[in-house]
C-alpha cells in the first residue's frame, strides 16, 4: 500500500484550514493570508481530491459583484487546471457581527431572513461548483443564558430554516444533500443540536429530512466527552452519515482542531477501521470524501501548514494500512469470534420465532443457568492488545 495520497483516496480540505492565519481570541494572525488559487495548487500537488469552502473564505463579505466574479473566475481556473473538485460548500453564518446571536435562530427576525437569503445564494453557488453536500454548522445558533431563548421557538426556527433550504434544493432539482454539523459549544456557550444524537433526533422532525443528514466532527463529539466512532456508527446505521470532518482533539477542552490522529490515536484507528472496513457483520458503508477540518497550529509558518496537510493524509493512510492488516489477521478473527463480535450479528429471535415461541422456550429462561453463563470470558483485553499492536506497527499480520 502506498502512503502517497492520490485523488482516489478522496481526501478533501476546507479552504479555511490551510488558509487559517492563526488569529484566535487571544492573539492576532501569525501568518499572511493565503490566496485560494495557491491553496488549490498546493493541495493538488500533495495528492488531495478536493477543496471545500464557506462562501466568505473565498468571497469577502463585502465584495462587489464584479469582485465576486473575478475571484470565482480565478478559482474555477485553478480547479480546471488541477482537476481538484469541490465536493462540499458551506456558509459562514458566524463571523460578521450581524450573526452574534445566530443566523437561523437569531432573536432578530430581519437577521434570520438575511441569513436564510445568504444560505440560498450559497446553495446556487454550491450547485454551480458541482458540490454533492452542503454543510450547515450552526456555530452561533445557541446561547449563553437560558432565559435569552425560547427553546421551542429556536427549534421551530431551525426546522423552518433547514426545511426551507431543503425545499429550495428540491425545487431547483440540484441533487444536493444537507449535512448538519453538531458541536456542543464554542463560540456560543451552548450550541443547539450539540451532538450527533441531537442532530439525528432533529432530522426526524423535519418535513424534508430525506435529504438531510449529519457531518460529525471528531473533536466536537470528543468535546462533549463522547466516543466519535460510536457517533459516526449510529449516523451510518441510520444511513445519515452524509459527510465527515476529521481532526484531532485531546480531551474535553476548547476545540483544538488538531491534525487527524494527533489527538486520541486509538480512537482514530477505530474510526478509520469503520470508514475503510465497515461493520464486522456488514451494513451501510461510508463512501464520501475523507474531509479534514483542522487548524494548522499558529506556532508554525507555512512550512508547517503544508506539513500539516500532508500529516492528515499520512495519518489516515497509515491507520488504514494497519486497520486493514488487523482485520485480515487470522489471530484477530479468532479473537473476534471468542469475543462474540460475529455472534452479536445473529438476531436474538430465530427467523420467524414469535414472542409466544420465546415464552414457550424454557431453555431461554426457566432452565437458563445465569451463573454458568456469567462464567464466559469474552477476551476483550487480548483483542484490544492485538488492535493496539497493529496500531503501533508491532504486528504486520
Ligand atoms: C468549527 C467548525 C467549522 C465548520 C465549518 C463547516 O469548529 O469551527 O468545525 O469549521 O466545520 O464551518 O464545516
Ligand atoms: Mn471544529
Ligand atoms: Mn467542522
Amino acid at each position: 500500500m502506498t502512503l502517497q495520497p492520490t485523488p482516489a483516496d478522496r481526501f478533501t480540505f476546507g479552504l479555511w484550514t490551510v488558509g487559517w492565519t492563526g488569529n484566535d481570541p487571544f492573539g492576532t494572525p501569525t501568518r499572511q493570508a493565503l490566496n485560494p488559487v495557491e491553496a488549490v495548487n498546493r493541495l493538488s500537488e500533495l495528492g488531495a481530491y478536493g477543496i471545500t469552502f464557506h462562501d466568505n473564505d473565498l468571497i469577502p463579505f463585502d465584495a462587489t459583484a464584479a469582485e465576486r466574479e473575478s475571484i470565482l473566475k480565478d478559482f474555477r481556473g485553478a480547479l480546471e487546471t488541477t482537476g481538484l473538485k469541490v465536493p462540499m460548500v458551506t456558509t459562514n453564518l458566524f463571523s460578521h457581527p450581524v450573526f452574534k446571536d445566530g443566523g437561523f435562530t437569531s432573536n432578530d427576525r430581519s437577521i434570520r431572513r438575511y441569513a436564510l437569503r445568504k444560505v440560498l445564494e450559497n446553495i446556487d453557488l454550491a450547485a454551480e461548483m458541482g458540490a454533492e453536500t452542503f454543510v450547515m454548522w450552526g456555530g452561533r445558533e445557541g446561547s449563553e443564558y437560558d432565559g435569552s431563548k425560547d427553546l421551542a421557538s429556536s427549534l421551530d426556527r431551525m426546522k423552518e430554516g433547514v426545511d426551507t433550504v431543503a425545499a429550495y434544493i428540491k425545487e431547483k432539482n440540484y441533487g444536493l444533500r444537507l449535512a448538519l454539523e453538531p458541536k456542543p459549544n464554542e463560540p456560543r456557550g451552548d450550541i443547539f443540536l450539540p451532538t450527533v444524537g441531537h442532530a439525528l433526533a432533529f432530522i426526524a422532525e423535519l418535513e424534508h429530512g430525506d435529504i438531510v443528514g449529519v457531518n460529525p466532527e471528531t473533536g466536537h463529539e470528543q468535546m462533549a466527552g463522547l466516543n466519535f466512532t460510536h457517533g459516526i456508527a449510529q449516523a451510518l446505521w441510520a444511513e445519515k452519515l452524509f459527510h465527515i470532518d476529521l481532526n484531532g482533539q485531546r480531551g474535553i477542552k476548547y476545540d483544538q482542531d488538531l491534525v487527524f490522529g494527533h489527538g486520541d490515536l486509538t480512537s482514530a484507528f477505530f474510526t478509520v477501521d469503520l470508514l475503510e472496513n465497515g461493520f464486522p457483520n456488514g451494513g451501510p458503508t461510508y463512501n464520501g470524501p475523507r474531509h479534514f477540518d483542522y487548524k494548522p497550529s499558529r506556532t508554525d509558518g507555512y512550512d508547517g501548514v503544508w506539513d500539516s496537510a500532508k500529516a492528515n493524509m499520512s495519518m489516515y493512510l497509515l491507520l488504514k494500512e494497519r486497520a486493514t492488516a488487523f482485520r485480515a489477521n487470522p489471530e484477530v478473527r479468532e479473537a473476534l469470534k471468542t469475543a462474540g463480535v460475529f455472534e452479536l450479528g445473529e438476531s436474538t429471535l430465530a427467523a420467524g420465532e414469535t414472542t409466544a415461541d420465546l415464552l414457550a422456550d424454557t431453555s431461554a429462561f426457566e432452565g437458563f443457568d445465569a451463573d454458568a453463563a456469567a462464567e464466559r470470558s469474552f477476551g476483550f483485553i487480548r483483542l484490544n492488545q492485538l488492535a493496539l499492536e497493529h496500531l503501533m506497527g508491532a504486528r504486520q499480520a
